[in-house]
């Protein structure tokens, strides 16, 4: 950390970012270490050519610096921490490894490297998946098994070890230690230079709205140190603490309800939108964005390929707004974008944008401008289960729609489930349209997945019911919410193939989609509901532990024997993913649009590339279906590999075709 000037003068709320700017603008006037001095600022006699790297790095530097400064100094107006922050990038990028630069290099030269048709992720926590770091390191063979080419590795930096106050490892302590069950840092970057050996890339949560109350700043905060108390907000004025309650919607408002948390050492509320351990950051402070920034690149430099900016949507506060996605967020997204097209040209930024459609799309920024380069898909993988629970794909259709009319550039990550509940973020104004309303249609749901509708075979628990609103929110895994685990309690075998199928075809639907497709580790052998969270007193308030179980490793060896639900969802996958992978109807540059069909029960994607036509067809329902073709001709199945002429096709309930001509 680079020296702080430090006060005891009590600062008056940190939204006056006058303030904040004073106490910074000391700070920002210490020395530079002497590795951080830029080429630029030496006068040499006879100016040497620069060898390659540094004119790498001049040339990115050159591309972005004028708009980088613009929005510095838009934001910070504080020329001396943008100088500051040039000289870190450059140390940062010296710091780089040879093999990492070498990686950018390619990926620049490539483009949009995370868009190729094989791409395929899983999403993990180290411990349920493998105990350690060099545990995944042992594990890689059985990812490669999985056809798996991007590892999401789930907070692991240090947190408190009390899981109580972790969040899952988003409350976070040290941006620059590893969690010490997991690892260290050396075992994350011996992992990231195996992964890239094998093709492999990583990627990791940076969570940045908020720290860890145990971290060193909020520890120094809540001791009364004026330049860390900056770095938060701190507020005593109980009007203003109300205005933020009344204008500011709560993330949590029934595990963590309010936005303040009262410090009676301190006599004063501290921000806390998520848990009241995570206290939120102050980025009026331009020595919080700087030093974040730097915990970004010293992250980036251990390898990581994807950085997942976490509640990105959160980070900047205005009283009198809601909070959320105002324009100063975007300008903080940009830069970190041209910081890291600057420094390590090769790592993507995934946003965690998990809002309305209309708030999402612009963080990819513009063309010419990008923000993320890729974003998660939320909306889609809200109204897929919810199209499980109405067999009516109106309203898919209508969001594939939306999605598949973005510029293509756009990346999407789909998925069916995460390690967070299922928010029903659903556009209620068409659905009024069709005579649903959202808080009775919001109970249908929960009430679905939980197995109380009548023909429902999910299984889950709500979570953060509100007893106020009556809203809440869902978790299960796929699999239970696919009936596995109904029909597996039950012994029933016919119930089972139904559940595998609807597994199975959900997953072909995510195939079919464009964007990057994640799978939640553990669907691969259809993971079922881990209800021993409860017995944990750490955990037990926090339902999404629901889905987030330890990896089912005995079930792993089911794979090999046929006819079990591992075998058959392991290898009807791995069968879905060598088409994906090979056709080249996948290809990222198809164009993917949703067909209208007469019966609502039925979602069709159309995908087509260079005069081959993908028709992916799904059946949302119990009923069987008669499925009639556009128009008679030959199609080849691309799962059997049979062509015939075809005017109409069977699928069964749950069922779906991927029909190629
Ligand atoms: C993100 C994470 C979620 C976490 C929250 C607070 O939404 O996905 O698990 O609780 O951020 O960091």
């Amino acid at each position: 950390m680079s020296s702080i000037h430090r006060t005891n003068q009590s600062l008056p709320s940190s939204a006056d970012s006058a303030a904040c700017k004073h106490v910074v603008a000391a700070s920002a006037a210490a020395p530079v270490p002497a590795a951080a001095t830029p080429a630029a600022t030496s006068v040499p006699v006879a100016v040497p050519t620069p060898e390659p790297d540094e004119a790498a790095f001049r040339e990115r530097l050159a591309r972005h610096h004028d708009e980088l400064r613009w929005l510095y100094m838009e934001l910070y107006d504080n020329g001396d921490m943008f100088a500051e922050l040039e000289q870190q990038m450059h140390r940062f990028y010296n710091e780089r490894s040879a093999s990492l630069k070498a990686l950018d290099a390619r990926r620049e030269a490539q483009g949009a490297w995370y868009r190729d048709q094989d791409m395929l992720g899983m999403q993990m926590y180290i411990d349920n998946f493998a105990g350690t770091i060099k545990g995944v390191e042992e594990k890689l063979p059985y990812l490669e098994r999985c056809n798996v080419n991007y590892i999401h590795l789930m907070p692991f930096l240090d947190t408190p070890a009390d899981k109580s106050r972790s969040d899952g490892g988003y409350a976070v302590k040290d941006f620059r230690r590893v969690r010490p069950d997991l690892g260290t840092m050396d075992d994350l970057a011996h992992l990231a230079e195996t992964c890239h050996q094998h093709g492999i890339s990583l990627c990791m949560d940076f969570v940045m709205n908020h720290t860890s109350e145990d971290h060193e700043w909020a520890r120094r905060a809540r001791a009364g140190e004026g330049e860390y108390m900056s770095r938060y907000f701190f507020e005593s004025n109980q009007a203003v603490i109300d205005q933020y309650t009344r204008d500011v919607p709560q993330v949590f408002p029934t595990t963590a309800p309010g936005h303040w948390t009262y410090l009676p050492e301190r006599g004063q509320c501290v921000m806390t939108q998520f848990y009241p351990y995570q206290w939120d950051l102050n980025y009026r402070n331009p020595r919080v964005f700087n030093e974040m920034m730097y915990n970004f690149l010293y992250l980036a430099n251990q390898g990581m390929d994807i950085i997942r900016i976490d509640a990105v949507p959160y980070i900047w506060k205005q009283l009198g707004t809601n909070c959320r996605n105002l324009p100063q967020v975007h300008t903080i997204v940009r830069m970190m974008r041209m910081i890291g097209e600057i420094v390590c040209p090769g790592i993507v930024l995934l946003g965690e944008v998990v809002m309305a459609p209309v708030e999402v799309v612009p963080y990819f920024g513009t063309v010419e401008k990008p923000e993320c380069h890729m974003l998660y898909n939320v909306t889609t993988m809200a109204t897929t289960w919810h199209t499980v629970a109405t067999s009516d794909t109106r309203l898919l259709r209508q969001q594939l729609d939306a999605v598949c009319s973005l510029p293509r550039a756009y990346t999407f990550l789909n998925y069916l489930r995460c390690h967070d509940d299922i928010g029903w973020g659903l556009d209620y104004p068409a659905l009024k349209q069709w005579g649903q309303e959202e808080v009775p249609h919001k109970k249908y749901l929960n009430d679905y997945f939980q197995g109380f509708v009548p023909g429902s075979t999910s299984r889950g628990e709500l979570y953060n019911a509100d007893p106020v609103t009556g809203d809440a929110r869902f978790c299960a895994t796929t699999a239970s919410m696919c009936g596995i685990e109904a029909a597996g309690f039950e012994g029933d075998q016919q119930a089972m193939g139904v559940a595998v199928r609807k597994d199975l075809m959900l997953h072909a639907y995510m195939f079919s989609q464009s964007g990057l497709p994640i799978i939640y580790s553990g669907d691969e052998v259809g993971q079922v509901n881990d209800y021993s969270y409860k017995e944990d007193p750490e955990k037990a308030a926090d339902s999404r532990y629901l889905h987030r179980g330890a990896f089912p490793w005995e079930l792993v060896e089911n794979i090999e024997h046929k006819g079990t639900v591992q075998n058959r969802i392991f290898n009807g996958l791995e069968e879905l993913e060598r088409i994906r992978r090979t056709d080249p109807v996948f290809s990222a540059e198809a164009t993917v649009y949703p067909k209208d069909y007469s019966d609502v029960a039925i979602l069709w994607i159309v995908r087509t590339y260079e005069g081959r036509t993908l028709h992916a067809v799904f059946n949302f329902s119990d009923a069987p279906k008669t499925v009639w073709m556009p128009e008679r001709a030959v199609y080849t199945d691309l799962l059997t590999g049979e062509k015939a002429e075809l005017a109409t096709f069977a699928l069964l309930p749950w069922d779906f075709a991927w029909y190629e001509c």
